[in-house]
């Protein structure tokens, strides 16, 4: 049985239905911070599969100890935790907590019930100020935010704990901007609170929920002065953690950027949504944000050549998915 921690929330949520249509039994806890309950019966809707899960959290000692004692869990896929940047400026105790003694909690966890295999959502956010283009995974790291450390941090947790444990398997995983939504338009990004991201904040003004979309800077150096990043569709990314699961036969600590490749700015973007959904989406224009890099994208030749896996999916048919949301 695969553990899947954040297996409600977004991209969580759209892994467990793949694992669960690809035989594997899991258990998933979360503790609904930033998802809903009512997720679970979307994922079974899809999959027409029971999916357990446990409502709790990852910083719960007593909790984690028992799901192990009760479970036979064969590997962990760790999406739980806090992600909006700003957020982890404003209450950097948070995130640290959450992110990184809830990390440290379920390792404990594992390490007492002899569980030697784990996946762990990082983000590209461990890269900071490019050195240089795309971003291969021997990018120096260095975070700009204490989201970045947070996943830094568990990171170099991990690669400590597979050379103290030679059974030990770790893959990080470095998300680049995941967009998009499962098919079914029954799941997708459906953030509690304001979107921090661009995508769900594109929605929101489709919707009429928002007014208006902010677009923070025009002067970057960039193709059209606006940020650009590398938008990964959220099936082809847990498709990865497909490969990934397989790939945990091979102990020792192992990184993969999960990206496309290309980069797309964010003018760009609102005009492939555009032209998906034949809509005009309202903006404005506002100073740049503090914090923010001008632009970054993936080299993903390690993932194809190791994981065997690449992201299919184009923009436009990421953004004619997320509108059935
Ligand atoms: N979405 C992105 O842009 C992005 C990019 C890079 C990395 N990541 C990482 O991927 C992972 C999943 O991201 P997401 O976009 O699905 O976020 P999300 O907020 O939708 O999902 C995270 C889930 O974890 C749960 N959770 C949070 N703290 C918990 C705790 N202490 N105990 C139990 N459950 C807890 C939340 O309720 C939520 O369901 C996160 O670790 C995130 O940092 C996301």
């Amino acid at each position: 049985m695969l553990l899947i921690t954040g297996g409600l929330g977004y991209i969580g949520s759209h892994f467990t239905v793949i694992a669960l249509q690809s035989g594997y039994e899991v258990m998933v806890l979360d503790n609904l911070s930033n998802s809903h309950a009512g997720v679970k019966d979307k994922v079974e809707q899809i999959t027409q599969k029971e999916l357990h899960f446990i409502e709790g959290d990852i910083r719960d000692e007593g909790l984690l100890d028992s799901i192990f004692k009760r479970f036979t869990i064969e590997a962990v896929v760790h999406f739980a935790g806090l992600k909006a940047v700003a957020e982890s400026v404003a209450k950097p105790i948070l995130y640290y907590d959450n992110n990184v003694s809830g990390s440290l909690n379920l390792l404990k966890a594992m390490q007492n019930n002899k569980v030697n295999k784990i996946i762990f959502s990082s983000s590209a956010t461990v890269y900071g100020e490019p050195k240089y283009l795309p971003y291969d995974e021997r990018h120096p790291t260095n975070p700009i935010n204490p989201y970045g450390y947070t996943k830094l941090h568990v990171e170099h947790v991990l690669r400590d704990v597979c050379a103290s444990n030679e059974a030990f398997s770790a893959i990080t995983l470095r998300y680049f901007n995941p967009i998009g939504a499962h098919p079914s338009g029954l799941i997708g990004e459906n953030p509690k609170d304001i979107p921090n991201n661009l995508m769900p904040y594109i929605i929101k003004v489709a919707n009429s929920e928002l007014p208006y979309l902010q677009v923070f800077g025009d002067d970057y150096e960039t193709r059209d002065g606006t940020g650009e990043r590398d938008y990964i569709n959220v099936m082809d990314l847990v498709e990865g953690h497909l490969a990934a699961i397989e790939y945990l036969a091979n102990t020792g600590f192992h990184v993969f950027n999960l990206g496309t490749g290309m980069g797309t700015t964010v003018l760009e973007l609102v005009s492939a949504f555009e032209a998906a959904n034949d809509i005009l989406i309202e903006r404005k224009i506002k100073p740049r944000r503090k914090g923010d890099l001008a632009k970054f994208w993936a080299k993903v030749d390690l993932a194809k050549k190791e994981l065997n896996w690449e992201a299919k999916t184009s923009l436009l048919e990421s953004c004619q998915l997320i509108r059935q949301f």
